[in-house]
């Protein structure tokens, strides 16, 4: 997994997980604890006498972690009862991942280290934060994966085996982002965070809807900078993107499996319930990713990216690959709906000044209620554009499209 997946149904943690986590301390429901990690320890200017309550700093990520009902993920994945499964698809699958493309990829090198001194300030933050949410968002995912191939070996060998190969994918991702972590002095502490981890409960239909668009939705983010930074090179100033085309490779292969997971079952794609699932899944996706990117445009813009001209292309491509397998998607190449994410940036903007400002939680909360009337009206009204009917493209047919 490579992409944050949020819901837009709880809008009060928009505003939470948008904010600068460094200064807002207990706004989201977990925290992740940070430790300094011992290789710097011997050029600290500052050696601490209370190494716990001054090498450990608390941070605020807005990580979601996915469980499912995995008694009903056995009964989809029987091949006994469900004969829609394609078992000679799902070989050729695991082959795929057993090859392993990626294996001997993720190596670094000393220029990481060096890059990360030379940044400095504001922008030196920002990729921490890059950092760690990146980090969170792929181990969420390994621990997702490794979960369903431990439920479903049983039930069904190949796609248990394709799942826990998934989950080293995942691994080797959030560990190389850590491994990052490292350069600028700190760790996600992996061990506190599976501990402290609370968990969305999802159906897996809705497993398959939003972890197939947070996987594609990662491959365009990934490819997307990859390009960018390889014709402007001037911008790369910290050597982890240069991983990105092979890694995101990884995650184009996991949205594939997913693809080839949500044909095996047909009732997920087929009616009207499914159309509307695949636009609201569509919607939050694509939305959280403006909104906490919006939040974040130092970012992108410090790796010489126009933020909103990056996710618009994000986004657009995504719905593209989507439209082959969702059976309707949103309209987002028309530009009522470019202009309704621009406005929700706007509300979003002045529900987080509202909760940094010094009223009283009382004047707050009745300050945020219009304004998160007028998000959800803006969602409605991006919910019910008109959809683009989509779907049936065959799985095998696909050929992602670089286009940036
Ligand atoms: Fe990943
Ligand atoms: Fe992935």
């Amino acid at each position: 997994m490579a992409a944050e997946m949020a819901l837009v149904k709880p809008i009060s943690k928009f505003s939470s997980n948008l904010r600068p986590k460094f200064n807002t301390p207990r706004t989201v429901s977990y925290s992740i604890r940070m430790s300094a990690t011992p290789t710097t320890t011997p050029t600290s200017t500052k050696p601490s006498k209370k190494p716990n309550k001054t090498s450990i700093k608390e941070t605020l990520l807005t990580p979601r972690f996915y469980t499912t009902d995995f008694d009903e993920m056995e009964t989809l994945f029987n091949t006994e009862i469900n004969k829609n499964l394609n078992e000679a698809e799902f070989e050729a699958l695991l082959q795929e991942f057993k090859t392993d493309y990626n294996q001997t990829h993720f190596v670094r090198n000393k220029e990481f280290k060096e890059a990360a001194d030379k940044l400095d300030g504001p922008l030196r933050q920002i990729f921490v934060e890059f950092l760690e949410r990146s980090c969170t968002a792929e181990f969420s995912g390994f621990l997702l994966y490794k979960e369903l191939g431990r439920r479903l070996k049983k039930t069904n060998p190949v796609v248990a085996e394709i799942f826990s190969l998934m989950s080293r994918d995942e691994a080797r991702h959030a560990g190389f982002l850590n491994k990052g972590l490292s350069d600028f002095n700190l760790a996600l502490d992996l061990g506190f965070l599976t501990k402290a981890r609370k968990y969305t409960f999802f159906k897996p239909k809705f497993i398959f809807y939003a972890t197939y668009l947070s996987e594609k939705i990662g491959y365009w983010r990934y490819i997307t900078i990859y390009r960018h930074l390889k014709t402007n090179p001037e911008y790369q100033c910290y050597p982890i993107f240069k991983y990105f085309e092979n890694w995101c490779q990884d995650e184009n292969r996991h949205g594939d499996f997913f693809s080839a997971l949500m044909k095996a079952q047909p009732q997920f794609l087929n009616d009207w319930k499914a159309k509307l699932w695949s636009r609201f899944f569509c919607l939050s996706v694509y939305v959280t990713m403006y909104l906490n990117d919006c939040q974040r445009t130092d970012f992108y813009e410090g790796i010489g990216l126009n933020t909103k001209e990056f996710d618009m292309h994000v986004i657009i491509e995504t719905n593209r690959t989507t439209a082959r397998i969702f059976p309707a998607v949103l309209d987002v190449e028309n530009p009522e709906f470019k202009r309704k994410l621009d406005r929700m940036v706007v509300i979003n903007e002045k529900i987080l000044a509202v909760g940094e400002s010094d009223d009283n939680s009382l004047v707050k909360n009745l300050k945020r209620i219009p304004l998160i009337a007028a998000l959800v009206s803006e969602l409605l009204a991006a919910y019910l554009m008109p959809p683009i009917e989509s779907g049936s493209v065959d799985f095998a047919e696909f050929e992602p499209r670089l286009v940036y």
